[in-house]
């Protein structure tokens, strides 16, 4: 993708960042975000990128006055999770600024919203869920954050149908790689290097379809392709299920750290991806999870990794 003006937001985080990063090479990008954590504003310039403070609990109407109108393409991945336990504000907060970003864009080529597996109504743990499993909303973990998702989930296929706006929903599985802060495997190592428990089911264990950093900035401009005024929604994980405590075993056998597994009513709760949509629309992932995962540990945690068997 090249010569195109894009605006993301989000653009500090976990997800974004390396897509602005990459997208920057060969494009116009601007980043909207707060920009609280010192150093991240410049470090976002510093790769040519053009950023303008945006609260997105700000509703009000002059929220985005200076910001351009003609981006040709939107990726919106900043989120207000709901932390402080205020599911009104949450759901306000998220499903306005994705109104107000799709209005402000609106003569943009496409529009990708990045949203979560979180929606799902929980199944069994290992159930491959579906695009049109059943949804609930429930999240013991973190309550109000699947409820706004799904709020701004409707927000986003409303305004794509009003305005016209071809729009993507991503539904994204667990994110992970070198760049911000690894993603939630590097979370995991983190608890086990300090010793800390990691809740887990009684019995079984929590699944997912981690997605590598590699296969997320690649896949950007190809949700963007198949957006649609009927919004697409598809989830957007990696190819491969995996077991979060095949997962948590694979950082001990990579590093030699032990974890501490400890029986939980409430976990993580993690989602196993049928990739069936997303392969069809975008093609297949590239990463290997285990090979994702050593890569990983290999930015993060160098000092920490085993030397491999007969290196
Ligand atoms: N990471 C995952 O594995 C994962 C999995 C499923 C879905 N998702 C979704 O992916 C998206 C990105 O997640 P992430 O993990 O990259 O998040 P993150 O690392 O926690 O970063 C959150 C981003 O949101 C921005 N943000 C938060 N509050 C804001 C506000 N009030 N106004 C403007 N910007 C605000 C932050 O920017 P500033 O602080 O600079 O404002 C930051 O760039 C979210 O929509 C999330 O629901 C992520």
């Amino acid at each position: 993708m090249e010569g195109k003006k894009i605006l993301i937001t989000g653009g500090t985080g976990q997800v974004a960042r390396p897509v602005a990063e990459a997208l920057a090479v060969r494009n116009e990008v601007w980043c909207l975000g707060r920009f609280g954590t010192p150093g991240s504003e410049r470090a976002l310039a510093e790769r040519g990128i053009t950023t303008r403070y945006w609260d997105l609990s700000d509703g009000s109407p002059t929220a985005l006055a200076d910001v351009p109108r003609d981006f040709t393409h939107v990726l919106h991945a900043a989120v207000r999770r709901g932390e402080d336990g205020d599911f009104d504000a949450a759901v306000e907060a998220n499903a306005v600024a994705t109104g107000a970003l799709m209005h402000h864009c609106r003569t943009a080529d496409a529009f990708l919203y990045v949203s979560t597996g979180a929606v799902y109504a929980r199944q069994t743990l290992d159930h491959p869920y579906r695009e049109g499993d059943p949804l609930d909303g429930v999240a013991d973990w973190l309550p109000p954050y699947p409820v706004a998702k799904i709020a701004a989930e409707g927000a986003a296929r409303a305004f794509a149908r009003v305005l016209g706006l071809p729009t993507t929903v991503a539904r994204l599985n667990i994110a992970y790689g070198p760049g911000g802060y690894g993603g939630v495997p590097m979370l995991y190592f983190r608890r086990m290097l300090a010793g800390e428990p990691i809740p887990v089911p009684a019995s079984g264990q929590n699944w997912c379809s981690p997605l590598h950093t590699d296969d997320l900035v690649r896949q950007v401009p190809l949700l963007w392709e198949v957006a649609a005024v009927r919004a697409t929604v598809v989830n957007w994980g990696g190819d491969e299920a995996v077991g979060i405590t095949d997962c948590v075993r694979e950082l001990e056998r990579l590093t030699g750290v032990a974890p501490r597994l400890v029986p939980s009513e409430v976990t993580r709760e993690t989602y196993a991806f049928d990739a069936t949509l997303r392969r069809e629309l975008i093609g297949d992932c590239t990463v290997d999870w285990r090979d994702g995962l050593r890569r990983t540990l290999a930015a993060h945690h160098p000092d920490r990794l085993l030397p491999a068997p007969g290196a």
